[in-house]
């Protein structure tokens, strides 16, 4: 019996990140509707800085994406749903306000949904916890945003039932109900995710796979060593091709060792697959695999680590290190998706 690669449960986690991309996307539109359609100044400028929030905040949704290390299709319900609200946001019938109160909505359900797929990701394991955590500024900003909807919310509908302008002090209170959200929630902000250098963010990935590594470690359940095998599998393979296809090349006239490190790579590919081949059940004979393994995979990363990354560092600029890592992310992610093209045939 060989190990199998897909786990439920990261798959249903992966569906989850699927559909926030997708809400993200929708929230975006949204705003920009809404900004288009308000005349007043205080509600457009805020409205405004939601959608900058907004946009960058996809481009962290997709960096979890592409560090989870499973692609998912959205699941149909929540592309009907995005379906239905934006045809009742092009909508005649709606008034502003019915208009921003589905947006609160929208709003509410992707604040909740990061929050669940952060606490489904705790129960599950360490490396997820990893891999997600830039969801908290996501998080964050959007417990925020439902704070200024709220106020957006009064002063649109006083307006429509009676005519008159919103209590002179909302804003005051809006600004007070958010300084309660970022005294729990600010501490957790991260805003690296457009700063990323490449050594950071291949640094990530090593740290993700320690963790798989740990955690089979110390498990001794078949299932478990299995699940955490599959993520491993998943992230060595894209992480190795990926610094094959972008970082290498860049980084060969400055390091003499290249070829040591393909070399190193390439057994590592081929005890990975080895691996696979195993029985869980036999937990004593996987888990001696897997240690050797984990041995050889470590020695790689030091080289990486402490040879690889000075030499990036001290002959790449700050700009030169941000792309690299966009090319990097970029080249996971169609790794990625190319693993979902062939599980859907
Ligand atoms: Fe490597
Ligand atoms: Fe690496």
């Amino acid at each position: 019996m060989s190990v199998t690669l897909e786990d439920n449960r990261r798959t249903a986690i992966a569906v989850k990140l699927a559909d926030m991309e997708a809400t993200q996307n929708l929230l975006i539109a949204n705003e920009k509707a809404l900004i288009e359609a308000c005349p007043d100044r205080e509600i457009s400028n805020r409205l405004e800085s939601f959608l900058k929030d907004d946009q960058k905040n996809l481009g962290i949704i997709n960096t979890v994406i592409v560090q989870y290390g499973i692609k998912a299709e959205v699941k149909p319900s929540v592309r009907k749903m995005i379906e239905k609200a934006t045809e009742a946001m092009e909508s005649s019938e709606l008034s502003l306000f019915e208009k921003v109160a589905e947006h609160e909505l929208l709003k509410h359900s992707q604040t909740m949904a990061g929050l669940l797929v952060h606490k489904a990701g705790q129960v599950i394991g360490a490396d997820i916890a990893v891999a997600i955590t830039p969801l908290n500024t996501v998080n964050f900003e959007n417990r925020a945003h439902q704070e200024q909807l709220k106020g957006i919310m009064e002063v649109l509908s006083t307006k429509e039932l009676t005519g008159q302008e919103a209590d002179q002090g909302l804003w005051a209170r809006v600004q007070d109900a958010m300084a309660a959200v970022s005294g729990i929630a600010g501490g957790l902000i991260t805003h690296t995710d457009n700063e990323i250098g490449i050594c950071d963010l291949i640094r990530l990935d090593h740290t993700k796979v320690t963790s798989l590594f740990k955690q089979m470690q110390n498990s001794n359940d078949p299932h478990k060593l299995e699940e955490c095998f599959g993520q491993l599998y998943k992230d060595l393979s894209a992480h190795a091709e990926a610094e094959e296809e972008v970082v290498y090349p860049a980084v060969r006239q400055y390091y003499n060792d290249m070829q040591k490190l393909y070399d190193e790579q390439a057994e590592m590919k081929r005890v990975l697959e080895q691996i696979k081949e195993m029985d869980t059940a036999d937990t004593e004979q996987f888990k001696t695999a897997v240690v050797a393994l984990m041995n050889a995979v470590n020695q790689h990363v030091e080289e990486e680590e402490n040879d690889m990354f000075p030499r990036i560092k001290s002959n790449f600029s700050h700009e030169q290190e941000k792309r690299l890592a966009t090319e990097f992310k970029a080249c996971k992610s169609k790794i990625q998706d190319q693993c979902l093209a062939e599980q859907a045939k």
